[in-house]
């Protein structure tokens, strides 16, 4: 088992009210990225839920997503996909428009990364709404992709994003609340 324990972890959550809209209870990893025993057991977690899961690729959303997805990726030997803010990707991509606690983004991918039936991952650092994980999984869902689990560092609970990944299919997991 990993060094420190979930609730280990969630200690190292620092929490910022009013970032970045008044009301908004900002719950920042920056701290736990910082402590390394708490960034190498974050990711020993996350990785041995992901393996569990069986999936054969991991696909992490810009910009924390690529924090902690791609060393799950490396950790158990399997592709990383990042899915990208608008604008990045130097091939024709695929797109998705979607809301999210504060704000409204896009989100795109290459459509050439994803094999067709790849079993592929979601992870990133926090679910709120569920706007970008709903967002990424409909993005590679379209792009050929298996999508039926995503994994999180953080849940909020109370804006209800994990009840609107389970009503896509998608198995929801994260290290604390
Ligand atoms: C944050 C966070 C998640 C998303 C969660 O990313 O990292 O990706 O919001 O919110 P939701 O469940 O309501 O969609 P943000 O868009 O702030 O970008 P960043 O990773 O570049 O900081
Ligand atoms: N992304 C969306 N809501 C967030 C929150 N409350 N804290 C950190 N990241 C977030």
């Amino acid at each position: 088992a990993p060094a420190l324990s979930c609730a280990e972890l969630k200690a190292l959550v620092r929490t910022v009210p009013d970032f970045p809209a008044p009301g908004i209870q900002f719950r920042d990893i920056t701290t736990l990225i910082a402590d390394g025993p708490g960034l190498a057991a974050t990711i020993a977690h996350l990785a041995g839920r992901v393996e569990a899961s069986g999936a054969d690729m991991v696909a992490g959303m810009e910009a924390r997503g690529f924090i902690f997805g791609a060393a799950v990726a490396a950790r158990l030997g399997i592709g990383f996909l990042p899915v990208r803010k608008p604008g990045k990707l130097p091939v024709e991509t695929m797109g998705v428009d979607y809301a999210l606690e504060y704000g409204a983004d896009r989100l795109e991918i290459d459509p050439g990364a994803v094999r067709d039936g790849a079993r592929i991952a979601l992870v990133d650092d926090l679910i709120a709404t569920g706007g970008t994980a709903c967002a990424s999984a409909a993005l590679l869902r379209k792009a050929g992709a298996v999508v039926d689990h995503a994994f999180f560092v953080i849940d909020l609970p109370d804006l209800g994003g994990a009840q609107r990944l389970r009503a896509e299919d998608i198995g929801v997991d994260a290290l604390m609340d």
